[in-house]
């Protein structure tokens, strides 16, 4: 079997720049796909993550408005799309009681909205067979301490639209899924493991004695693209290790 997989294939990644993201650009990149790496802020990271290959494009964009997402589908012009990757994301605090209507917005734009929007505008440039993957998090299906109920709200969410989609795009034969990472030590999480005894408890709560990584959510993410799972859709996949069971 040839080693490249995704040759030939376009995939579109949110939020590529650094961690499940830049896992992701890195492993579809590897199996031949043409990337089209999204970044948000920091352009100096998503060349990093681009290096020297002639397969990556960059594109910037606020994913949290529309707007910016009518900009980066223009940019796109007519590059049809054979991987759609809706991996950017925040995991901010929404403590019920203390919660503002900015943070509230803030979440719901950028982790749901930002998705649903951007795979409307995206629908005529995808191709038959096309997949759609949502990185979701177990956050969707359990309670999380810390107070991010918002957080899992969007991602139950974005689970919601992961089966509905499956549903309607069916006819196309374009596959929705969704990957459900448990905890990872990222960007994201850093301010939350810097206690080492946080970190050890997170741990020590995974039956396999170690937490995830971003290449374990990559590969998964690979699995979902490639021929093999071409009868899986409207699923969400629980990549946590055991974490949650
Ligand atoms: N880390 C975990 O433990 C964990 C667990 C379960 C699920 N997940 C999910 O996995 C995905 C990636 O998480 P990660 O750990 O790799 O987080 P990360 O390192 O914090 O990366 C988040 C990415 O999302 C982008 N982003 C945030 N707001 C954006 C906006 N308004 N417009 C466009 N892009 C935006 C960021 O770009 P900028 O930095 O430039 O804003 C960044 O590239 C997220 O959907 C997250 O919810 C993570």
């Amino acid at each position: 079997m040839s080693e490249l997989r995704f040759a030939g294939k376009t995939a579109l990644v949110t939020g590529g720049s650094r961690g499940i993201g830049r896992a992701i650009c890195h492993r579809l990149a590897a199996e031949g796909a043409e990337i089209l790496l999204h970044y948000h802020q920091d352009e100096k990271a998503a060349r990093e993550v681009a290096g020297a290959s002639p397969h990556f494009r960059l594109f910037q964009a606020d994913l949290a408005h529309p707007a910016e997402i009518d900009r980066l589908i223009t940019a796109l012009g007519d590059t049809r799309l054979d991987f759609l990757i809706n991996n950017a994301g925040v995991w901010l605090p929404s403590p019920v009681g203390e919660t503002t209507v900015e943070r509230m917005d803030r979440i719901l734009d950028t982790n749901l909205k930002g998705p649903f929007w951007l795979v409307n505008r995206a629908l005529p440039l995808l191709n038959t067979g096309a997949r759609i993957i949502n990185i979701s998090s177990v956050a969707a299906k359990t309670g999380v301490a810390g107070g991010r109920s918002l957080y899992g709200a969007s991602k139950a969410a974005l689970e919601s639209l992961t089966r509905n989609w499956a549903l309607e795009l069916a006819p196309r034969g374009i596959l929705v899924n969704a990957v459900e990472p448990g905890y990872l030590a990222t960007d994201m999480t850093a301010a939350h493991f810097r206690d080492p005894a946080v970190l050890r408890r997170a741990i020590d709560r995974h039956p396999l004695g170690r937490m995830s990584t971003p290449e374990d959510v990559a590969d998964v993410v690979a699995f979902l693209c490639s021929d093999d799972a071409r009868f899986i859709t409207g699923q969400s996949l629980n990549v946590s290790g055991g974490f949650v069971i």
